[in-house]
């Protein structure tokens, strides 16, 4: 992974129209998992996506170095005319939200958490495991969502080590995969958990291995769905959502075009515009 401190710059003004477009960025192509559902809840948007897989990945990184990064791609997002932001990764939010929330209080900011409250309301067992990046299990954020959500269940948290870099070589179903998934699962339903939460936006392009690993007795919850509801929402509430035409997207990687555009044209579509990222 590269290393080096990415610094924040200008402050560039958020478009309050709603003809403009909606920036998104992840640590790499997880977000995608997000996107999505995006494009089906938001179906007249354009959508401007920052793949920073040149970074990836960002769970073992220091929260300062992720919220100095987040606000540069930030930047990056509101110079090509974003209205709002949709932070596609738990890690990232985790780190950065509040602080690109101060810096751009008038942005509509959407990020995402793992999904422990309807975990715990789904749970028979009593157990919930959570699968997440190290940046997010150890983040406060996580700790006072369990606060608020987990005080009546037992959550079991395990690290994903090996998943992002899996989906990011677009290595979805290999024997090495399948052997570090169910590592990673076999232990959370040893424990007890019949709920497992993707706490990682990588991990639903890992979801059919998942829950081959975790047997039909195991609900499998992700918050890619409910997020795109929240970020309709809010755009509602600011007045910026577009009513009529159909969107488009377009993305950037920090990582070599030729590296990772492959990956992403699989998971999004063929023709997809995947342009270098500049900064
Ligand atoms: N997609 C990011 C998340 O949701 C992955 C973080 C990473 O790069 O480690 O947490």
């Amino acid at each position: 992974m590269n290393s080096g401190t990415p610094a924040a710059g200008h402050c560039p003004a958020p478009r309050s129209s709603a003809d403009a477009s909606i920036g998104v960025f992840d640590s790499g192509l997880g977000g995608l998992s997000v996107l999505r559902h995006a494009r089906v809840a938001l179906p007249a948007e354009d959508f401007l996506y920052v793949a920073d897989s040149g970074f990836a990945p960002y769970g073992e990184r220091s929260a300062d170095w992720i919220r100095e990064r987040s606000a540069v791609l930030g930047e990056f997002l509101l110079d090509q005319g974003a209205k709002a932001l949709l932070i596609a990764c738990n890690t990232a939010t985790a780190a950065a939200a509040r602080t690109l929330r101060e810096r751009w209080p008038a942005l509509p900011i959407v990020g995402m958490e793992p999904a422990v409250k309807p975990a715990a309301a789904a749970t028979r067992s009593g157990t919930v495991g959570v699968l997440a990046t190290t940046g997010t299990l150890s983040s406060s954020r996580f700790a006072a969502l369990l606060d608020s959500f987990g005080r009546d269940i037992r959550v079991v948290t395990r690290p994903g080590s090996g998943l992002v870099e899996a989906v990011e070589r677009g290595d979805f179903d290999s024997p090495a995969t399948r052997a570090q998934v169910v590592s990673h699962i076999e232990p959370l339903i040893a424990e007890g958990a019949d709920v497992i939460v993707l706490g990682c936006t990588h991990y639903p392009f890992l979801r059919p291995l998942i829950e081959q690993a975790a047997g039909p007795a195991i609900r499998v919850i992700d918050t890619g769905d409910a997020v795109a509801r929240q970020l309709a929402r809010s755009l509602g509430q600011a007045g910026l959502l577009r009513s009529g035409g159909k969107g488009d997207e377009r993305f950037w990687t920090s990582a070599p075009v030729s590296q990772s555009a492959p990956a992403l044209r699989r998971l999004w579509q063929p023709l997809a515009r995947v342009d270098a990222l500049p900064v």
